[in-house]
């Protein structure tokens, strides 16, 4: 039997990585200049990785007859990830997405232990699965930033 917490935390993974996806759309198209392509090219395919984890939280939610939520329910708070005036600031956006990053793995930590707690493995092995790929990400843009702390 799964607990209420765990499909609070699903659904607000699911609308977490929904607004991941906008954000990191939108800078990659709004970053440029010589310096900005690496980081256009992660986030490109961030966004695809990013969009397979609303559709995994998604589908489980289905399986424990729940809902994700819609544009109505949705809540934004990426501050940070909001695309910089200067369009050549990559630093902005490295910062933001590591933000992000740290915020996805702390959801992710809650989502696995809340599943341990409900005995419910299957959306605890989903929390590890997604869980890995947010430290892959946040090690890739940390290390961006270290060349730009140099
Ligand atoms: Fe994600
Ligand atoms: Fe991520």
């Amino acid at each position: 039997m799964t607990t209420d917490e765990v499909t609070q935390t699903l659904k607000k993974a699911y609308g977490d990585e929904i607004e991941t996806v906008m954000n990191y759309l939108t800078n990659s198209i709004v970053l440029e200049g010589v310096s900005a392509e690496e980081v256009k090219e992660s986030l490109e395919a961030d966004i695809q990785e990013e969009l397979s984890h609303a559709e995994m939280l998604g589908q489980r939610l289905k399986q424990l007859d729940e809902r994700p939520p819609a544009s109505y329910d949705f809540e934004a708070h990426q501050e940070s990830l909001q695309p910089p005036e200067d369009s050549t600031d990559v630093l902005s956006v490295i910062d933001g997405v590591l933000d992000a990053e740290e915020d996805a793995i702390e959801t992710y930590r809650s989502l696995i232990n809340a599943a341990r707690d409900a005995d419910d493995p299957v959306t605890e092995d989903l929390g590890v699965t997604i869980l890995s790929d947010e430290e892959a990400h946040r090690t890739e843009f940390r290390g961006f930033k270290r060349e730009y702390d140099k």
